[in-house]
């Protein structure tokens, strides 16, 4: 069965069958312990009590009264002394009956036939319409006597009342496999749409389409499955602007530095318009550096997150040392540099958080504005410290704080063209300050500044 559908409704249909045998089984048990003896009580009380009112009547006649008892639904058979049988009623299905029980009755003696009939199921116990199954009573009518044996009629007794019951019965068991049958394919129906979907995700269509308006477990599965396909379709996008992005970043600094390197080559340059063109070839290939070195970082980082080496160290002392580091380029745009630094020792990776505090104080003052200020601060809390980096620079607007953390991406290339920069800064950081199991937030406002918010676990 590698149909579900075909599965499910096997085992519904199995489940019905199962459950009656079930019912059968146990009402058989219910039949064979209470009501076989209830049966034969009954039946032994109506049997004496036709036995008695031919005794007591004499004048209507055995033969009569006991034909028109068998009219209302009763299967019976009078013998008399000498073994002679009559029989009334529709015949029995099977008439042999020892010699002996015939012998008792009519000695005296009450014949159980239904509470000792052999116990079978309970189709051939109840229903079977044989002599051995009757109850036996004496009777004695004009002074001689006979055996009279009686069972109830179940064909005739089996009338519209139980043929109604069967019906409902029927109608019930076929409308509820239909329903089995609709319902199921209704359950099993959105399963393989996903089939499908899957399938169209593994051949690279991410636009899948899955009915996710139901309210159950299948709906939310639907509309995880969606989400997830939306992601892959983002990832899909990501990749291919980033190798993009990376030719591009590759492409345009080796074709400056062949065109300046041609430009070398004639003769007719000044002395100055060659160190002019030698310094604009080094400078392209700082850039080239500077941008191998991040994406071996950040390939490293993405690929296994082992490279961490946590170690306790100063932070503080870190942080003094950076601003030593870019004081140079501080003084030259002017920029206010004030910092509130305790000494403070956490444990983390010194040498990867080395370069977020750098890529964080590089923008600070890449994206300042002459006169502008920067301010670090540490804050010591219970189980973390707060890194501040405040800056009064040129700010970003809501839609490109959204995207700083993207690879490569740079906001409004116009304010930020004159800067140099790959956009790969700001995914480093954050990709070290997760692996660290930090956070990071950043308030900012455009032409007022921005605070970059550093939470790391101590
Ligand atoms: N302090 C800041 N003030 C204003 N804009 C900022 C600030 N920091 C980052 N940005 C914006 O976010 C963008 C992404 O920053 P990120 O550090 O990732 O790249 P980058 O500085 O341009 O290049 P890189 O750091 O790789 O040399 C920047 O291009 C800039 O537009
Ligand atoms: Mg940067």
């Amino acid at each position: 069965m590698k149909n579900l559908y075909v599965k499910f409704i096997v085992i519904t249909i199995g489940m019905i069958l199962l459950s009656f045998i079930m019912a059968f089984i146990i009402s058989n048990a219910y039949y064979q312990q209470k009501l076989k003896p209830y049966n034969d009580d009954k039946n032994t009380k109506v049997a004496l009590d036709i036995a008695a009112f031919a005794e007591e009547h004499p004048e209507i006649g055995v033969q009569e009264y006991l034909k028109s008892i068998s009219r209302v639904g009763y299967r019976i058979c009078l013998i008399d002394n000498g073994g002679h049988r009559t029989y009334f009623g529709e015949p029995f299905r099977d008439k042999s009956l020892s010699h002996s029980v015939q012998q008792q009755v009519l000695e005296g003696h009450i014949f159980h036939g239904m509470l000792h009939f052999p116990k079978q199921t309970f189709v051939t116990g109840f229903f079977a319409d044989e002599l051995r199954n009757t109850i036996g009573v004496p009777l004695k009518a004009n002074g001689s006597t006979y055996a009279l044996f009686i069972r109830p009629d179940i064909e005739f007794l089996f009338n519209e009342m139980h043929i109604l019951f069967a019906w409902i019965l029927a109608i019930a068991i076929f409308l509820t496999i239909v329903m089995v049958l609709i319902y199921t394919r209704y359950l099993v129906k959105p399963i393989s749409n996903m089939t499908k979907a899957t399938k169209s995700l593994a051949g690279g269509d991410f636009q899948v389409k899955l009915d996710s308006t139901r309210h159950d477990e299948l709906g939310e599965l639907s509309r995880n499955f969606m989400r997830m396909a939306e992601k892959l379709a983002q990832m899909e996008d990501m990749r291919k602007e980033f190798i993009s992005n990376i030719s591009h970043d590759i492409q345009s600094p080796l074709s400056n530095i062949k065109g300046y390197t041609n430009l070398l080559d004639t003769e007719s340059i000044s002395k100055e318009e060659r160190n002019q063109y030698i310094s604009i070839i080094n400078n392209e290939i700082t850039r080239l550096s500077t941008l191998t070195k991040q994406l071996l970082l950040l390939a490293s980082l993405d690929r296994n997150k082992e490279i961490m080496k946590e170690k306790p160290f100063h932070l503080g002392k870190q942080l003094k040392e950076l601003v030593r580091n870019h004081q140079w380029a501080i003084s030259e745009k002017e920029i206010m540099l004030s910092y509130s630094l305790p000494d403070l020792e956490i444990v983390a990776d010194p040498s990867l958080l080395n370069t977020v505090w750098d890529n964080l104080l590089s923008n600070a003052i890449k994206y300042n504005k002459p006169n502008g200020s920067i301010e670090i601060s540490i804050e010591e809390k219970e189980e973390t410290v707060i890194v501040r980096l405040a800056d009064t620079g040129i700010g970003m607007t809501e839609a490109e704080l959204d995207r700083i953390f993207d690879r490569f991406y740079r906001a409004d290339q116009a304010r930020t063209r004159t800067v140099e920069g790959t956009g790969l800064g700001l995914s480093i950081v954050k990709t070290i300050i997760d692996l660290h199991g930090g956070t990071i937030q950043v308030i900012s406002k455009e032409n007022e500044g921005t605070t970059f918010v550093v939470e790391l676990p101590r």
